[in-house]
């Protein structure tokens, strides 16, 4: 049986790179079926809505969803905001096909280490941030203006179910890696975070094989910049997960290079459903012109392959092809540096290819 692909390329660059990350996963010679839907403003312009349901039933019918990027200017102005590309499709994808655990993984690739604005080994970092997505300020509610508009409230709420299953997940991951987890939170002045660390304490006492240690988010963002090598994996909830992931991506010199993924709980054959997708945005301003790098999205195919199909030898072959381009001296224009050989979207997709099936 074929694995069943949601193939949703958005806006901007995200068609552009999501090809080519279907390409790599052409050619690992695993069976695939890919079916594509429109999102975001490409499927706002053609019938009104940013995540039409017919995407929405395609990506509940499929094993994995591979997603480009939504956005642009062209729909800032979208009124109301709940059209909107960003908050219209990602938002709603999200909690509509419950994928509360989002898997944000800040590595260094060592040809491009001198593009982190850290100074020497301090730039070398390998850390997950295992963000909860589905929950918090981003969901609570109420969520509303009062007083005339003069007053708007925003809502934080947390349950015991939901910190029960993102810190599972976190100790999950804490077991292939280093067995050490940093849980971070806001417990010296918010209640959910008092709730979160209290959940995340009795979980400890349980799984005593992990680990676990709490940082205030004030501190976390402190410490990786001091010693980010400190941090194995970091788990937090969804506001702190957002800032903290792009400060910890930011690290890597790499930003536009890494992949998440967002997944859901195992299904009845045991296949978790995810959905992968570069942690970069559509770039419309370079959208078209080949110039875009797909190692982010082509990374994204890796931690498919990983946590969808539990195949990690097949992501482990793509992440060191994607190493393996690099250290050839292919550059897509963004890590463009001197001495090295320019090439476009398809051309580092190809080369990616290539190495595989050698
Ligand atoms: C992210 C993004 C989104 C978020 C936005 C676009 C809604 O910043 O995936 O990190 O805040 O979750
Ligand atoms: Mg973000």
């Amino acid at each position: 049986m074929p694995h069943n692909i949601a193939v949703l390329g958005g806006d901007g660059i995200g068609p552009e790179v999501t090809a080519e990350a279907v390409k790599v996963l052409q050619s690992t010679g695993i069976d695939f079926n890919f079916d594509h839907a429109l999102i975001g403003g490409a499927a706002y312009d053609d019938g009104g809505h940013p995540l039409p349901a017919s995407t929405l039933d395609l990506c509940r019918a499929s094993d994995a969803v591979l997603l480009g990027a939504v956005g642009g200017p062209k729909w800032d102005n979208v009124q109301p905001i709940t059209l909107r590309p960003e908050v219209g499709a990602l938002l709603p994808l999200r909690s509509e096909l419950n994928l509360y655990a989002n898997v944000r993984p800040a590595k260094t690739l060592r040809p491009l280490m001198m593009a982190s604005p850290l100074k020497g080994d301090r730039a070398l970092v390998d850390l997950i941030v295992i963000r909860e997505l589905t929950g918090g300020i981003y969901f609570g509610t109420p969520r509303e203006r009062r007083d005339n508009g003069n007053t708007a409230v925003d809502t934080c709420l947390y349950s015991r179910h939901e910190v029960e299953r993102i810190a599972e997940r976190a100790f999950a991951v804490a077991r292939t890696r280093k067995r050490e987890l940093v849980s971070v939170d806001k417990a010296n002045v918010l209640e959910t975070s008092r709730l979160w660390r209290e959940v995340v304490n009795e979980m400890a006492a349980k799984n005593t094989d992990v680990s676990v240690s709490h940082m205030l988010v004030d501190n976390c963002a402190m410490q990786l910049i001091r010693d980010p090598q400190q941090f194995d994996v970091i788990l937090t909830e969804n506001m702190f997960g957002d800032i903290i992931s792009d400060e910890a991506s930011m690290i890597t010199g790499s930003l536009g290079l890494l992949p998440s993924a967002s997944l859901s709980d195992a299904r009845p054959s045991g296949q978790v459903f995810g959905l992968y997708e570069p942690i970069h945005g559509s770039a419309p301003d370079i959208a078209g012109q080949g110039r875009a790098n797909p190692i982010a999205a082509i990374l994204s195919a890796a931690m498919m392959l990983r946590y969808s199909f539990d195949d990690d030898a097949s992501a482990t072959r793509i992440e060191e092809a994607v190493e393996s381009a690099l250290n050839c001296g292919l550059r897509t224009a963004d890590i463009y540096e001197k001495g090295c050989r320019l090439v476009s979207t398809t051309e580092m997709g190809d080369a990616i290819a290539d190495k595989l099936r050698q």
